[in-house]
């Protein structure tokens, strides 16, 4: 018998982590949110359609013909009509032709970000992500045992001239990374949005260095400012080589308790990405009740009654900010998204204005959190999530804060 006891002095046994799992430190079971919350990325809860839903799930459950396949294993790649319901928003807001083989559905866009990490990224390579990035994803990289390094962003959006510096310095250095994960629509944290001509020489610059390109496109249907054919395209639109996962997800347009996700990329990248899919076909019944829910055009009008709501939140967190936020902050004014990006001055401390806030009743996500490495640019920054809170309470969020933030004037 081992003479090394996993157990801990109280007796419970304690399990030899797999390194990844070592590595991924404590999970933050369920902290205490403030009263009022800026923190979360989460749609609001009052706008889902719930009756909607309800409709569809007893239309599919009562049809035996749609019942029995909601509830049995499903296929892999996803249920063929809601495969080709996406392929016809695809089409029908961007003009794309997607190929029967380029689409998988997965459990929310996490699952196809960690399928697409899983399937191109080995322990000990090198992923660029941006300055800030998406916690959430860059945490799935990690998992790979990657090591991350960041590309600087500009007033919108990632800085191409910038990211080749960047990406001279690595290779002067040997490191030679091999896939970036971007955001260019209503990016998380920041709210920006990359022109079509900069997307343009972000391609080339992924040709030059060969990379490949993960582009999470999760918030593309919230689109504040104009008509969806305004957006510049997507980077899978633009790529003429296969060298774009484009990731999409329910989460924001329908709900995320469908957990309900995609990948859409050349066909031999989601084959491979089918082989890594070892939880098997991503809840079918969820992907009945959307294909059923979203008859006659009805996830259309619920996104235009989404994006009318979203942008009077986004206008009364902006409004808001001029009244309450002092003149030495800065702040972005996303088209889209659930983000507004602040900047301070550095003298204000980041972990006392947390706990000032929280005194206040409000929390944030810390700007720290964002980056994979120290950020270049002097400041203390903050996530303000305009999604989830009513009108009022985006309002009297944002005087708290205001107040609290003058405290270090
Ligand atoms: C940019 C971005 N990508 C992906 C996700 C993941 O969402 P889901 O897994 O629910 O699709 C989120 C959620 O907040 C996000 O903000």
């Amino acid at each position: 018998m081992s003479s090394e006891l996993a157990t801990t002095p109280g007796g419970r046994f304690e399990p030899r982590w797999a390194r990844r799992a070592a590595a991924a430190g404590n999970v933050p079971f369920g902290g205490e949110r403030a009263a009022l919350s800026l923190a979360y990325g989460f749609p609001d809860p009052a706008l889902f359609p719930y009756a909607e839903l309800a409709v569809a799930a007893g239309r599919v459950l009562h049809d035996p013909s749609k019942g029995a396949a909601a509830l049995q294993y499903g296929k892999l790649q996803g249920v063929p009509s809601l495969l080709s319901m996406l392929a016809s928003k695809l089409s029908h807001d961007e003009g794309l032709t997607i190929q029967p083989d380029s689409l998988l559905i997965t459990g929310g866009s996490s699952g196809a970000i960690g399928l697409a990490a899983r399937s191109l990224v080995d322990e000990g390579d090198t992923v660029l992500v941006e300055a800030p990035s998406f916690t959430g994803a860059m945490n799935m990289f990690r998992r790979t045992g990657a090591e991350l390094r960041s590309l600087p962003m500009g007033p919108d959006g990632i800085d191409v001239a910038g990211a080749e510096a960047a990406l001279d310095a690595l290779h002067i250095r040997g490191i030679r990374p091999r896939v970036l994960y971007t955001m260019p629509t209503f990016h998380n944290p920041t709210g920006l949005t990359l022109s079509e001509a900069q997307r343009g020489a972000l391609l080339g610059m992924a040709r030059r260095y060969n990379l490949i390109v993960i582009e999470d496109d999760a918030y593309r249907d919230l689109y504040y400012d104009g008509q969806q054919g305004a957006l510049p395209q997507s980077l899978y639109a633009l790529d003429r080589e296969g060298r774009v996962i484009r990731t999409g997800t329910f989460s924001k347009i329908l709900a995320p308790g469908l957990r309900l996700g995609w990948a859409l990329a050349q066909p031999e990248i989601i084959n491979k990405m089918l082989l890594l899919k070892e939880e098997g076909a991503s809840t079918p019944f969820a992907q009945q009740v959307v294909v059923e829910y979203g008859r006659d055009g009805v996830l259309m009008s619920h996104i235009a009654m989404l994006v009318d709501a979203y942008r009077q939140k986004r206008d009364t967190m902006l409004d808001a900010l001029e009244r309450f936020f002092p003149a030495e902050a800065s702040w972005t004014r996303p088209a889209g998204g659930f983000y507004v990006w602040v900047t301070l001055p550095a003298s204000v401390d980041p972990a006392a204005l947390a706990s000032h806030a929280r005194e206040e009743g409000v929390d944030y996500v810390r700007g720290e959190s964002c980056y994979c490495e120290q950020p270049s640019q002097p400041g203390t920054r903050l996530r303000l999530c305009f999604s989830m809170l009513r009108l009022d309470d985006i309002e009297e969020a944002v005087k708290r804060l205001g107040h609290a933030i003058y405290s270090f004037m």
